[in-house]
């Protein structure tokens, strides 16, 4: 059905005018001042834009949805993962693909595509996690890359005897995706150093979640930034430092940028918004926000802010890493090392990055949209069918109510954990309609759209 949006500000990192935006067809075909409703087809639906912020989709680089991890499964599935994103104006996802140690990168692959096809309501990609890098390995990630549209890797320099990958592995691997023109995504910490540093808390009785930040300082992250950014430098390969949580890290990236390292950083809202203090919370509570990089002291979410005002970082994820407290994060009671790690965000990242970051008054509202969609369809090979707000973009589209006030809590979310790591906190401005290419998939914060709606979106390598 044809969708007339009329009389919005539309804003986009370059643009900021109040227009009619006309889409037929899955995407954008008119942008113009007064489109004649009476003119266009009867089907056309129309949504009232006026005095309603524009925004093209946001996209969110960094969720897990199936996740297998530290003995359990992460709790969203393709369903509840997507009304989460679409009730806070999230029309694409990338999820990362995370799989055992000896599991063949195609299976892994296959698996995972086959959990969110018919059941996304966004449109999605994955990054192609690399846990292995043995010779079918790699034919098989050629593979993924050339016939499945698969356009970046992940690789953890964290969780020992799990997902990392040792460092002859992954200078291999950054000289391979050098040639293919994949960027790599990096989970950067010392995968060595914690698992010893850990051993030494644990034997001395610091067993609580207050003791997990100690374990992985943030040394230990910036010298996760340092080697990617020294393997990048080495082999040419371009490279993106995920879910970056202080200050240090930050440094070691745009150290490497001045040396010519292509290297860009992603924040993500748990790390902008909480601080360290909130895993200290008494009766175990601090197991919520327990997640790695784990939350830091306050001082660093202003170096963070700061550094997406200034371009530094250049995109806003989430890390959605969804655990129950009850039966899962408290695995780990008396042993904090055995906590499932992750926070989950996703239906509430837009509304706490334009409460926090525009509202007040850290970031504007371009560069809000930049590291809340643009950059990410620009750096993964997907502008400006996403991201964007152009004739012949994808019709994906955020209404957004800037004067809306209400509560985040666990009563309105849609993702399946027992908890919402934001309870309570207040928020301005909400996604009043939001599209997927044409389609209305949610409304004033709920989901009114269509499961299996969503499309795997195929990219190409254009990190040459
Ligand atoms: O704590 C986190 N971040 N959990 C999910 C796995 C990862 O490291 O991204
Ligand atoms: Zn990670
Ligand atoms: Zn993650």
């Amino acid at each position: 059905m044809p969708l007339l949006i009329q009389g919005g500000r539309i804003i986009t990192p370059n643009d900021d005018f109040v227009a009619d935006i006309y889409c037929e067809d899955q995407t954008i075909t008119r942008i113009e001042q007064g489109i004649d409703a009476g003119s266009l087809p009867k089907d056309t639906q129309i949504v009232d834009a006026r005095g309603k912020l524009v925004f093209p989709g946001f996209i969110d680089p960094h969720v897990h949805i199936h996740l297998p991890f530290m003995g359990t499964h992460a709790k969203d599935d393709y369903e509840s993962a997507s009304k989460a994103a679409l009730a806070g104006g999230t029309t694409t996802l990338i999820e990362m693909i995370c799989p055992g140690p000896s599991d063949e990168p195609m299976s892994a692959f296959r698996e995972w595509a086959s959990l969110a096809e018919g059941r996304a309501a966004v449109d999605y990609s994955f990054h192609m996690a690399v846990v292995r890098f043995d010779e079918l390995a790699q034919r098989q990630l050629r593979a993924i890359v050339h016939d499945e549209g698969i356009a970046s890797f992940k690789v953890f320099l964290a969780y020992k005897g799990a997902l990392n990958l040792n460092d002859s592995d992954l200078f291999g691997l950054l000289a391979m995706a050098r040639e293919l023109g994949v960027i790599v995504t990096a989970h950067c910490e010392n995968a060595d150093t914690i698992a010893a540093m850990q051993a030494r808390l644990i034997a001395d009785g610091k067993t609580g979640p207050e003791w997990h930040e100690p374990s992985r300082p943030t040394i230990v992250e910036a010298e996760g930034m340092r080697r990617i950014t020294t393997f990048a430098e080495l082999t040419g390969a371009h490279v993106y430092g995920v879910h970056t949580s202080c200050s240090e890290a930050v440094y070691e990236a745009v150290k490497a940028r001045l040396r010519g390292v292509r290297v860009w950083i992603e924040a993500v809202v748990p790390h902008l918004v909480l601080d360290k203090t909130c895993a200290e919370k008494p009766n175990f509570e601090g197991a919520k926000f327990v997640m790695s990089p784990p939350l830091r002291e306050k001082r660093h979410q202003q170096a963070l802010w700061n550094a997406i005002r200034g371009g530094d970082i250049a995109t806003i994820g989430t890390d959605h890493a969804p655990f129950d407290f009850n039966g899962q994060k408290d695995m780990g009671k008396a042993d904090f090392t055995k906590i499932p790690n992750g926070v989950p965000s996703i239906q509430e990242r837009v509304a706490l990055v334009y409460t926090h970051g525009v509202c007040a008054g850290r970031i504007d509202l371009q560069t809000f949209v930049d590291a809340c969609s643009t950059q990410a369809a620009r750096i993964f090979g997907m502008y400006p069918k996403k991201g964007a707000i152009g004739v012949g973009s994808d019709a994906d589209l955020v209404v957004w109510d800037p004067e809306w006030r209400g509560k985040l809590s666990k009563e309105h979310s849609y993702s399946k954990t027992d908890y919402c790591a934001y309870e309570g906190w207040d928020v301005q401005g909400r996604a009043s309609v939001v599209t997927v290419r044409g389609e209305v998939q949610a409304r004033d914060g709920k989901f009114v759209g269509n499961i299996g709606r969503g499309e795997l979106i195929r990219r190409k390598p254009t990190h040459f």
